[in-house]
């Protein structure tokens, strides 16, 4: 191990004085740091590794496929390795304008001369981690980085520290060799025979070969056992695991706002106007049947919550980055206008059924929820109480379309999506990864709506024209 040995600041040249810290004690600087995920599970053998490159000093790159686990991986690593840090700093890297905001705002943390304005707080701090002050044993996390190039210029080269990268770009030869958590292909042969005897995990192969010749992380397919959560293990160890999702710092003024994704939401709310979005509407099919209780219905909204915001996060769009609007039984979601609306598609819809399934094999039939899903996408505009427009409209009124609803009711899935018109013929029919071949045209008339929407059931196709 060649970690730094001093936590004490060598030659304190910042405005800011840190008081001593005890080896028990949480990292001084600790910020932008996902929670931590209380089911995350197995990748033993990959943290050892992942361990072991970062303290030879080497840069450490987590690669592989959107959802393959790589940000869960990076967040379980530094809660297992706390105490082995003075300063933790998580970047969003997936633009150069993150990852200064990011730097400018542990510039501001570290009292850095100049720290308000980029152009001068960014080389102030790159220097001040490369020259280990006022921290030798700092640790760096660019996560969803592009590409080399679009990191490579922040690192503090040569540092005490040490650089922890997740991408999907494969391209680091000559930077740093790649870490790759396990996928599953879908010709794996062990894709047939699930770890698991779960109905959930069985079902999950069908789905896959249904989406996409994208491999499928192995844990997820595999399913995930509460009883081996390794989390659960470390649970405690470290007091401060705040509950709330969101940012952490410890023992620091937060920052919030500074840096991180662009927070969207909030601006778009402050100035009003109006943007392009793809819009989603999920409703729970049955949700009033009188034999849901109340707790039930609590239970059934968690779990849509849960299940939404897991899928999400496969997609590597936040949850948090999107608009949102609760409906009782169901959700309306905003995704951000720069998104990629074919790649959210098919990553989308497959790890619905992934976590709607694993929901319904944990709870009571009474919680269990089969999900209508209505995908559109339009212009939004924005005021100060909320948002609205005929796009919006139009992508409830296909949610409620009865042939939704029947083939949800026939079908032995947990899930029906419905596209608009406008967003099967310009999106979906051009993207092989969501099967435009098993969606099939239906007529929707609902209120003052008289259209067609196109259906497909992702864990339990329509045979696919040829
Ligand atoms: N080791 C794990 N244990 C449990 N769940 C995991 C694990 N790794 C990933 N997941 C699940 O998969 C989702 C996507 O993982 P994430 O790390 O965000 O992927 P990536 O960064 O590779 O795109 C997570 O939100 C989590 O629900
Ligand atoms: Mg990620």
């Amino acid at each position: 191990m060649t970690r730094g040995r001093s936590s004490h600041p060598s030659a304190p040249d910042t405005a800011r004085t840190f008081p001593t810290r005890q080896p028990e004690d949480p990292p001084l600087v600790f910020g932008n740091v996902p929670p931590r995920d209380p089911n995350f599970t197995g990748r033993d053998e990959l943290l050892d590794q992942l361990t072991e490159r970062l303290s030879s000093g080497a840069t450490a790159v987590l690669h592989g496929l959107g959802g393959i686990g790589k940000t869960q991986m990076a967040t379980e690593y530094i809660y297992r390795h706390l105490r082995d840090y003075d300063l933790v700093w998580w970047i969003d890297a997936a633009h150069t304008t993150q990852i200064r905001a990011g730097l400018t705002e542990l510039a501001g943390l570290l009292g850095l001369q100049g720290a308000s304005e980029a152009n001068i707080a960014v080389p102030a701090v790159i220097e001040a981690l490369r020259t280990g002050r006022p921290f030798r044993r700092w640790l760096l996390v660019f996560d969803a980085a592009e590409s080399p190039e679009t990191v490579l210029p922040f690192f503090p080269r040569n540092g005490p520290g040490e650089i922890m990268i997740t991408s999907r770009n494969s391209g680091w030869t000559g930077v740093a060799r790649r870490l790759e958590p396990a996928v599953l292909n879908r010709d794996d042969r062990s894709v047939e025979e699930p770890k698991t005897r779960k109905p959930a995990a069985r079902q999950i192969p069908h789905t896959c070969a249904f989406f996409s010749p994208e491999p499928i992380s192995r844990d997820l397919l595999t399913g995930v056992s509460r009883s081996s959560n390794l989390a659960w293990r470390f649970r405690g160890l470290f007091a401060p695991r705040s509950e709330s999702p969101g940012k952490h710092h410890f023992g620091k003024p937060s920052r919030a706002g500074l840096s991180g994704r662009p927070r969207e939401k909030a601006a778009m709310a402050a100035v009003g106007g109006s943007r392009h979005h793809l819009i989603m509407v999920a409703d729970v099919a049955g949700f009033g049947e009188p034999s849901r209780t109340g707790p039930d219905q609590r239970a059934v909204r968690e779990g849509l919550y849960d299940v939404m915001k897991t899928a999400f996060a496969a997609t590597e769009t936040a949850w948090e980055d999107c608009h949102r609007g609760d409906r009782g039984d169901g959700i309306l979601v905003l995704v951000p206008s720069g998104v990629d609306k074919a790649a959210f598609i098919q990553a989308v819809l497959p790890m619905l059924v992934t976590r709607l399934r694993v929901h319904n094999d944990t709870c009571a039939k009474e919680q269990q929820i089969h999900l209508r899903v209505a995908l559109h996408a339009g212009e939004v505009g924005y005021d100060p109480h909320g948002f609205t427009s005929s796009s919006l409209t139009l992508a409830f009124r296909l949610c409620d379309a009865p042939p939704l609803k029947e083939a949800l009711a026939m079908s032995p899935g947990v899930l029906a999506v419905i596209a608009s018109e406008s967003l099967f013929g310009e999106v979906v029919r051009h993207t092989p990864g969501a099967a435009p071949a098993t969606w099939r045209q239906v007529p929707v008339k609902v209120k003052e709506i008289d259209t067609t929407g196109w259906v497909t059931l992702p864990d339990h196709p329509y045979v696919g024209h040829p």
